[in-house]
């Protein structure tokens, strides 16, 4: 008896582009929208920002798109959106993130990604919430991704796949960001596997490396995305200061809140960052 899985990409010989290219198809029959221009995936803190982009065309169930099962931890299931801007730009919104640290390993935390490229999307937009090691930093500020480095020790490329990595953040879509908000300040994202937060020898580490930004996300979705060859722009919200830069211990209550105080001020500058690209 051939096994079945609730998930196409858990079958080890599924092809994860074709799974892609079936989940663009169900958005487009969904949607109504045949082509995206620009996906967005929101994470902590950036929510609102689907709010104010536009006109809502349309809201979908991630559950509903192939290859995007129920989120393993969270109570709630994650939707897709498709929002028309003023400036007549289809944005796909991604609101249904699967995390490295779920362990339903990388072709489902980059489907999302592979799935935007199959839309059509030229433009990936990652945003997440981070810890900052700056200490001129401050929670609840936004900051770009100027380039990562990946702890994860994985890829999300199968086989010999050698794809560059220089200019992963383009730097003229920052420069485009920067011409909305020239307060913008840069930073390089690490990316660890989590989901416990970093102890402060680590974020050492990381700051000796060369990082300025901690997380759980972003590093393995931008490579995905350079390899569907798309244009990436990162953001980071600082919710936090990394452990051991700030004095008190780190708790995910802290980073919500963060999150939820920032929300308008940078909703409000993605909404005009997206419309600027
Ligand atoms: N480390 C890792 N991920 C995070 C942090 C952090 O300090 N804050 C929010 N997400």
């Amino acid at each position: 008896m051939p096994e079945t899985h609730s998930n196409p990409l858990d079958d080890p010989t599924a092809n994860p582009f074709e799974v892609a290219a079936q989940a663009a198809a169900d958005i487009a029959r969904l949607t109504g929208v045949e082509n995206h221009d620009i996906a967005l995936t929101l994470g902590s803190g950036w929510g609102k920002a689907a709010d104010i982009l536009g006109e809502t065309v349309a809201t979908i169930p991630a559950t509903e798109v192939t290859g995007f099962s129920k989120p393993a931890l969270e109570g709630h299931v994650g939707t897709l959106r498709s929002i028309r801007t003023p400036g007549g730009k289809n944005v796909l919104v991604i609101g249904a993130r699967t995390h490295y640290y779920e362990d339903h390993g990388v072709r489902r935390v980059v489907h999302s990604v592979r799935t935007a490229a199959a839309t059509g999307a030229k433009i990936m937009v990652l945003t997440n919430g981070a810890g900052g090691i700056r200490e001129t930093w401050t929670p609840g500020q936004p900051v770009l991704i100027s380039d990562h480095i990946n702890l994860t020790a994985d890829s999300p490329l199968e086989g010999a796949t050698f794809v560059d990595l220089t200019d992963l953040y383009s730097k003229r879509l920052r420069d485009i960001a920067r011409s909305i908000d020239p307060m913008l300040d840069e930073g390089v994202y690490t990316q660890f596997r989590g989901p416990h937060y970093e102890t402060p020898a680590e974020v050492q580490m990381a700051k000796h490396i060369g990082g300025h930004i901690v997380g759980m996300s972003t590093a393995l979705e931008a490579i995905a995305a350079r390899e569907a060859g798309m244009e990436i722009l990162g953001f980071s919200l600082i919710t936090n200061l990394a452990a051991g830069i700030q004095q008190t211990p780190l708790s995910h209550a802290e980073v919500i809140e963060a999150g939820r105080e920032a929300e308008p001020v940078i909703s409000a500058l993605l909404a005009r960052v997206v419309e600027a690209l």
